[in-house]
């Protein structure tokens, strides 16, 4: 019998209109643009300010692009998983409300995987597929990040940003689509990068609201450490295990956290800036959007063919890489 993998067979994005910028910031804390700039590679990032509204409304916004540029209709769709740190409620899950919201009425779920919940998403998604389990499945990477930072710690408030992406993902029996992953979880990295209350352990009181315990905290050294060998180990392991040399690699998708853990990535791997993508300019950290919009801003650069590495690391500590053997010309959407 013929294999049978997931292959991407398109993205949809939406990102939210108001822009903050590093000048406002610099209003707000003491912060400059030239701290941003050198330390992190951010100008700006997306601010989602409906009032009322959670990831659900980017991600089922991401979710109605994919259905305009494809035809795809909502009843066709047999999963949706969303990948979020910032679900619109604890309970049901985000994933739940996306598919309310866009008439899809099929199993869904939400995973909690941090920076790096889109590729362990896709890859739980793509194991649905490969079992001939589910057909058409879309995967949702959506953060309102702005919901969990505190405006006035300019250790983490400069960092992140809000956006939602989704792909939609189609079995195939060709040699394309998802190959190979290698996805991995430390949480003894737990107190180093995480949102204290709000859980079982520490629900919503006074104390916790008086100690700002709703608000990310991160120790960002030692997760600069962390994540710069992490990225690049398991990026560089998933070439060798692939036998892909440098110059065979399209694209590195990375995550898009800091732009000096981008870099080490890519040199760690022999490969040159032009292949990877970096928007991290003009968004900042969204979590878990961060991979698919890049996707979503380079689909018309992408061929069928190409080969493609996602990379990821975040709070968990969670890291890993999946290898795409890309399975469209990105152009016939952008006609
Ligand atoms: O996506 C999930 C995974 N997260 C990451 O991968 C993030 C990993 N961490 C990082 O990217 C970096 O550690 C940061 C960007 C968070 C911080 O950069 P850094 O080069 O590690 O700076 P630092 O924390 O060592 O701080 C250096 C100095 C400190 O001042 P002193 O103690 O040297 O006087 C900070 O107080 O920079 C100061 N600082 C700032 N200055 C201006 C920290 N934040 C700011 C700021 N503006 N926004």
């Amino acid at each position: 019998m013929e294999k049978v993998r997931a292959t991407i067979t398109a993205v949809g994005a939406y990102v939210p209109e108001y822009i903050l910028d590093n000048h406002e910031l610099s209003t707000m804390v003491d912060t400059s643009d030239e701290w941003i700039m050198t330390r992190v590679g951010i100008k700006e990032r997306h601010i989602l300010k409906e009032e009322g509204e959670g990831s659900s409304y980017m991600g089922a916004r991401a979710v109605e692009d994919i259905f305009k540029k494809t035809g795809v209709k909502p009843e066709e769709i047999d999963l949706l998983i969303c990948a979020t740190v910032t679900p619109d409620h604890p309970f049901p899950a985000t994933a739940n409300i996306i598919c309310d919201k866009t008439g899809i009425q099929a199993q869904s779920f939400d995973i909690n995987g941090a920076c790096s919940g889109f590729l362990f998403a896709l890859d739980t998604a793509a194991k649905f597929i490969e079992s001939g389990h589910k057909k058409k499945v879309i995967v949702v990477g959506a953060d309102k990040m702005s919901s969990i930072v505190d405006y006035t710690d300019r250790t983490t408030c400069v960092l992140f940003g809000d956006a939602s992406a989704a792909v939609l993902l189609e079995p195939t029996t060709e040699d394309e689509g998802l190959k190979d992953s290698i996805l991995q979880s430390d949480g003894s990295g737990r107190n180093y990068l995480y949102m204290k209350a709000g859980g079982s352990a520490y629900p919503a009181s006074h104390e916790t609201i008086d100690n700002k315990w709703h608000y990310i905290y991160q120790d960002g050294k030692t997760v600069f450490k962390h994540a710069v060998s992490r990225m690049a180990d398991v990026s560089v392991e998933i070439m060798k295990k692939n036998n892909i040399a440098p110059e065979e690699l399209a694209w590195l998708v990375p995550h898009q956290a800091n732009l000096r853990i981008i870099d080490a990535t890519a040199q760690r791997m022999g490969i040159s800036r032009d292949q990877v993508m970096i928007n991290i300019e003009r968004y900042g950290n969204t979590t878990a959007a961060t991979i698919p919009l890049c996707l979503y801003e380079w689909e018309e650069q992408l061929k069928k063919g190409d080969n493609v590495i996602l990379a990821a690391f975040g709070a968990g500590f969670t890291w890993g890489a999946i290898y795409v053997k890309w399975g469209y010309d990105g152009k016939k959407y952008h006609k």
